[in-house]
């Protein structure tokens, strides 16, 4: 685990300062929670969370969810260890249900440049669901560079590198209870 001094993560010359407490992103699950259980009231929507970075948010959030609803995953790889987008995204593991007609919400754990929610929404357009909607935890606005509707958004973050809550760096870290920001 990293060292943490006064409530700071230093990670080589890197350092880390607290963005979203605990407490804090626990209250928006409840809020979002509730949207979207009165949103979709009277149907079955299928949660698919995009692994790893998701899987916090979407434990979470679904337990905030009080109407009947599936779940599925995939995985995508697209950043490796780098900070900074490799630009290029492939499908590692591909969904196990059968979402034609169904309403779906997509979880991701961010959105920076939009490029690994276009190619989501893109495949999974090609199976013909009822509905599509992206519900993510937190969203860097300023580094958009694809057109696509975020429509639940936990949190607009600024664009700087963050950990913690399911976000990783080289693969660690997303095992941390709430997240981080780089301070640079
Ligand atoms: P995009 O395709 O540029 O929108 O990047 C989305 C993916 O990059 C997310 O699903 C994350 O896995 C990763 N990512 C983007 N920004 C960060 C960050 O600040 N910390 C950790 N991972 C990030
Ligand atoms: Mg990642």
């Amino acid at each position: 685990m990293p060292e943490v001094k006064e409530d700071k993560i230093v990670l080589g010359k890197s350092v880390f300062i607290p963005l979203l407490s605990e407490e804090t992103i626990q209250a928006r699950l409840k809020e979002l929670g509730k949207q979207i259980s009165m949103d979709y009231k009277n149907k079955i929507p299928v949660f698919i969370g995009v692994l790893n970075g998701a899987f916090v948010f979407m434990a979470d959030l679904l337990r905030n969810i009080n109407i009947d609803c599936e779940v599925d995953f995939f995985k995508l790889s697209s950043y490796g260890d780098e900070k900074i987008t490799s630009g290029k995204v492939s499908l590692i593991k591909e969904l196990n249900c059968d979402v034609h007609g169904r309403d779906l919400i997509i979880v991701e754990d961010i959105i920076d440049s939009g490029l690994s929610i276009k190619f989501i929404k893109d495949m999974i357009s090609l199976h013909n669901p009822s509905s599509m909607r992206i519900a993510a935890f937190l969203y860097k606005p300023n580094s958009l560079r694809y057109e696509v509707k975020i429509d639940y958004i936990g949190f607009q973050i600024p664009s700087k590198f963050v950990i913690g809550y399911g976000l990783d760096y080289a693969q660690k870290y997303r095992n941390l209870k709430s997240v981080y920001i780089i301070n640079e």
